[in-house]
């Protein structure tokens, strides 16, 4: 609890120290607009892609860390003392840390030395509060529904015994749109920079000259004493954001950028008499309509109308969250199902692996297999935008059957391609949310291929998927390994290029699988037999190549060799291969708990379950850059925290509850909340890779945030763990908990009917059911049919 803690109440993380080991940020808005925001107030904005429509500039890898931000300083006139509001980026040496932020309020003038702050992290908003010299701020960020624009609502209250007068300095850096030739081609961009300021609002209208089409505003909601909108002016000569000139002087220069570098820079002076409250609120926003601006401005000119807006939100968000509920006896899986989990798989089907801390919204758009994968863990929120991007997503196949790799928000045009599994996660996204609104008629949805011309059923898309991966075999008779499959960095393209996936493999046999059962659903008799045959014909070829006695290898290099063997030095065991040939109902039981019990003895550890072992040592060209990593970190061994959840789900396949939970446990966030100092990323969100234990700092999170973990450990824990699931006919209950537990409650919302499941754990098992009751009638199985115009269902179920 060093930094913080979860306000379970108010669904927010309150971070009660700002010198948190990384900057713990939040996303706000959903829609369009996205703007990151780190505890300190860190972070940037963009319209619908953060590439091509960037609205503030942000410098990744900065000394010091984390700056360019939403900034407000506050000079007191009569002193000249100035601080931020947000703690960066004055940074008061002096900051003393609240450990219990519930006392905050409390204080009535607080000592003048001690800077105190706290920030919390709720739904969409970002609250952060500071009480420095006498004056007590309170500052709440959030992005409104359905506007293109981002709110500060500042609020001043005078905590000391004498009258103040304060001077408030606003400040943004913009970006000059396209974020990457912002950090290159400065002969050019350090010449396009245009500002104008009418009354209150300064206007960033850089290129607006080419196609008179978008620009950006920063308003405040009170008459300024002044203005600065180029960077110099503002900062002085040299000069930087911890103590710019125009802060310290108290003055601005009402200067306008004309090329270098516009920045947003309000002035504000506020009286406050002892104990005063005033509040001033700012509006940055995107727009390609000048005269909507003004409507904006006058949305968020009073406080009772943005309190408004941020309760909309709120209640937005409550709505989102309201698909599934759940109480267990383990508290950590009620906060992390009932909220964080799902806020951060709302997150990740937003922005894919686009614009997060770590990943600079300049390099990666919506990838394909990433995207697939989290509409599957969103689908249940809101299905229909799932079903917007499958079609988006499809349209970006390949009419052979492979996919591009990923597309840009902004024009949907897809690039990169050579990938082996992008496709087949296809089949898996359609299956899913089909099994969630029992929409079926979808497969009969015409969508384009790459390039537009030419169209074809969902259907007919999935077909072609799998004839690719069918067709496309190499030596073993299993698909090609290509650039890569999901392991991206597993690069064994040679020479040869025969190089084969064993993940792949296992990929298409399920989605053979799924393919059969939609065929069915869809009256294709014919085609659900031919389907059910080639997963059985994939299936058998896995078992007579790649099982290696204990495990299954993870593929077969250009020159045939096995990778992920024991006959290998290193790397001998992958978990990829070893989990997906239980979800793709590859490995009969025996080997199904034979390689399981090889993932424990051999890749477990108390922080998760690492990647593979031992970790590469050296480079090894015929693998690619898996081996690039030092040992311990990212693909080379590092706790990998997608696929971890693919052996929680095989854990309870297999009807290990136990070992699901643990699992669980060792990668679930709120567990980091205890050893900040080690994981140092937040403790609400999952993050890419945890370092292994080949590596000095095992334990350390890295990459948090845009992750498929998100969706994946969500499935694991709501579908297979809770065992609460969608399916193609109705929605099945099969629990797999911890033998421990006597039961749990859940509510479930499904195709238009509210279930209120109970089950019961008399017997203490881990998975099992002896009795189910729908609506006081006793069912055989564990499938509740759906029946049409229901829209309540009370469920028992008893384990045992
Ligand atoms: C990263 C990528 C994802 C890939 C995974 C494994 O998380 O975003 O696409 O599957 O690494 O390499």
């Amino acid at each position: 609890m060093k930094y913080g803690y979860f306000d379970k109440e108010k669904k927010e993380y309150v971070i009660t120290r700002p010198d948190t080991p990384l900057p713990w940020i939040n996303y706000l808005g959903c829609e369009e607009y996205c703007a990151l925001i780190s505890n300190t107030a860190g972070g940037y904005s963009f319209y619908k892609d953060p590439k091509e429509r960037r609205i503030l500039r942000y410098r990744y890898n900065n000394i010091p860390y984390d700056r360019g931000g939403r900034y407000l300083y506050l000079r007191d006139n009569k002193s000249g003392i100035f601080w931020s509001a947000t703690w960066q980026p004055v940074i008061m040496p002096t900051a003393k840390w609240s450990e219990n932020g519930n006392s905050l309020f409390s204080i009535p003038e607080g000592k003048k030395e001690d800077y105190i702050y706290e920030c919390r992290h709720g739904l969409g908003y970002t609250k952060i509060t500071s009480i420095y010299n006498g004056i007590h701020t309170i500052t709440t960020y959030f992005v409104p529904l359905k506007e293109n624009c981002e709110v500060w609502m500042m609020e001043i209250k005078n905590n000391s015994l004498q009258d103040r007068d304060l001077s408030i300095f606003s400040f943004v850096e913009f970006c000059l749109w396209d974020a990457l030739n912002d950090m290159t081609d400065y002969q050019y961009n350090l010449n396009i920079g245009e500002t104008a300021v009418e009354e209150s609002i300064i206007y960033h209208l850089s290129r607006y000259r080419v196609e008179r089409k978008y620009f950006a505003y920063f308003s405040v909601n009170q008459k300024i004493e002044g203005y600065d909108t180029q960077r110099e002016d503002f900062l002085g000569r040299y000069g930087d954001l911890s103590s710019p000139r125009a802060v310290r002087e108290g003055k601005s220069n009402n200067s306008i950028a004309c090329g270098w570098a516009p920045v947003g820079s309000h002035n504000v002076r506020v009286h406050l008499k002892s104990g005063e409250t005033k509040v001033l609120i700012f509006v940055l926003g995107y727009s390609e309509d000048k005269n909507d601006v003004k409507r904006v401005v006058q949305k968020f000119s009073t406080k009772e109308n943005t309190l408004k807006e941020l309760e909309n939100l709120k209640n937005a968000w409550d709505e989102n969250l309201s698909k599934l509920w759940v109480n267990t006896p383990d508290e950590d899986v009620n906060l992390m199902v009932n909220v964080w989990n799902q806020y951060q798989c709302r997150t990740t089907f937003n922005w894919s692996r686009s614009a997060s801390y770590y990943e600079s919204g300049i390099g990666r758009g919506m990838g394909f297999r990433d995207s697939n994968q989290d509409t599957m863990g969103f689908v249940y929120q809101i299905p229909d935008k799932v079903r917007e991007r499958i079609i988006d997503l499809a349209s970006t196949q390949f009419e052979r059957g492979d996919a591009r790799h990923q597309y840009s928000p902004l024009t949907k045009k897809g690039n990169g391609e050579g990938y082996s599994d992008d496709h087949l996660w296809l089949v898996y996204s359609v299956a899913s949310y089909i099994k969630e609104t029992g929409d079926i008629k979808f497969l009969s949805h015409k969508v384009p291929y790459e390039g537009g011309k030419k169209k074809g059923t969902i259907y007919e898309h999935l077909q072609k998927a799998i004839n690719f991966s069918l067709k496309n075999v190499g030596p073993h008779k299993l698909p090609l390994a290509g650039f890569a499959d999901w392991n991206d960095c597993l690069n064994m393209l040679g020479p040869n290029k025969q190089a084969e996936s064993v993940m792949v493999a296992q990929m298409l046999a399920g989605a053979c699988l799924e393919m059969s059962k939609m065929a069915s659903l869809a009256g294709k008799k014919s085609d659900a037999v031919k389907y059910e045959k080639l997963y059985k014909k994939v299936k058998d070829q896995i078992n007579k190549v790649a099982w290696d006695g204990e495990w299954y290898i993870r593929a077969f290099d250009d020159n045939k060799k096995p990778v992920g063997s024991k006959k290998n030095k290193e790397g001998k065991i992958f978990l990829e291969t070893q989990g997906w040939a239980i979800l793709a109902q590859v490995a009969d039981k025996d080997r199904a708990i034979k390689c399981l019990d090889s993932v424990k003895k051999h890749l477990a550890t108390k922080y998760g379950i690492m990647i593979l072992q031992p970790s590469f040592s050296k480079f090894y060209p015929e693998l690619g850059s898996i081996s690039i990593y030092p040992p311990g970190l990212k693909e080379n061994g590092a706790i990998f925290c997608h696929p971890n959840p693919w052996i929680i789900i095989a854990e309870c396949m297999v009807g290990r509850g136990d070992q699901a939970f643990e699992y669980y446990k060792a990668i679930a966030p709120s567990e980091k909340n205890k050893i900040p100092d080690i994981h140092k990323l937040e403790p609400y969100v999952y993050c890419q890779m945890i370092a292994g234990k080949d590596h000095k700092d095992f334990g350390e999170g890295k990459n948090s945030w845009l992750t498929g973990s998100a969706a994946w450990n969500f499935i694991a824990i709501s579908q297979w763990i809770l065992g609460i699931r969608a399916d193609y006919e109705g929605l099945r209950i099969d629990p797999c908990i911890p033998s421990s537990w006597d039961g749990f409650e859940a509510k479930r919302t499904f195709r238009g009917c509210e279930y209120h499941i109970k089950v019961f754990n008399p017997n203490k098992v881990n998975k099992g059911i002896i009795s189910m009751k729908v609506d006081g009638k006793e069912i055989e199985g564990n499938l509740i049919p759906y029946v049409k115009s229901r829209k309540q269902c009370f469920v028992e179920v008893v384990m045992g």
